[in-house]
């Protein structure tokens, strides 16, 4: 049977500053694992690391930036070090999801957004899996979104950039799992968390209609995201879990 427990794995959690990576960071750390927190902001990763030690979790904060390719190679270098020679749980969780309609959406959007949701994560499995694979061990968990399926009007760059990421999650499965990585994904419905606040009452109009009925809880993504970076989802490959409360489902 498979097991939740993570002790004696390193997990680097892209976007650990925020919202779900927060929660992510902390669940894996509550099962064990010795958690790299990365993202931008040092007051609010060490705020996050201070939280998981306090708790008796071991974690360590890495600064980068993932819209910048050398800082991505290099947080990918400082896990490795920082976690004795090896990265085993990676979850590509960093995110940004500027809304708006397609004429009105700068260039520069376009960029962010898929350096940070696609290119970042490209690189960072490029520069990690190989050596998971040589181990014959590890597990990679992609956070993409609902928007992912769906046409939304206002999030379709967004949306594509998840899409892409959905894709890449499937054929890193076929091209990894075979050397004993499994890569999966999990797509949240509206959640709660400090990105997502400046949206209002917006999230819950998502929400509604759903059949849960409300927006999600940062930890219950990370429930998810834990299960699958786990021996428990053992025979999981290449799967995007909807965690919506139904919402893709109706
Ligand atoms: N909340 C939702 O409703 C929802 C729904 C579906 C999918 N998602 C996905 O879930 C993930 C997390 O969303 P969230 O709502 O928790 O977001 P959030 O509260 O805005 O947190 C985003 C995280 O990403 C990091 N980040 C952003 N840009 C970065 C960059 N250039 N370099 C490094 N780190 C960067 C931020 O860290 P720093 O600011 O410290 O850099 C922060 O830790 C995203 O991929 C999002 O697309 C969210």
């Amino acid at each position: 049977m498979g097991s939740f427990d993570l002790s004696g794995r390193v997990a680097l959690v892209t976007g650990a500053t925020s919202g779900i990576g927060a929660a992510t960071a902390a669940l894996l750390a509550e099962r064990g694992a010795h958690v790299l927190v990365a993202g931008r902001d040092p007051a609010r990763g060490e705020s996050v690391v201070a939280g998981i030690r306090d708790r008796g979790g071991k974690a360590d904060f890495v600064a980068a930036d993932l819209g910048q390719p050398d800082s991505v190679r290099q947080l990918a270098g400082e896990a490795v070090g920082l976690g004795g020679g090896s990265v085993d749980i990676l979850v590509n969780n960093a995110g940004i999801f500027p809304f708006s309609q397609t004429e009105q959406t700068p260039p520069s959007d376009i960029d962010a957004v898929y350096g940070v949701n696609v290119k970042a994560p490209y690189e960072l499995v490029a520069a990690l899996a190989p050596a998971m694979a040589e181990r014959g061990r590890g597990a990679i968990v992609n956070v993409s979104t609902v928007a992912a399926e769906r046409g939304v009007a206002g999030m379709a760059l967004y949306g594509s950039s998840k899409a892409a990421l959905d894709l890449l999650t499937k054929a890193w499965a076929a091209e990894f799992g075979p050397r004993g990585v499994r890569v999966n994904g999990v797509a949240p419905g509206p959640t709660r968390t400090e990105g997502t606040a400046v949206m209002g009452d917006y999230i819950d109009e998502l929400a509604a209609g759903t059949p849960v009925g409300r927006p999600g809880e940062p930890g219950e993504i990370a429930e998810a995201i834990a299960y699958l970076a786990s021996d428990a989802a053992s025979y999981v490959h290449g799967a995007v879990l909807p965690v919506d409360g139904g919402l893709t489902a109706v």
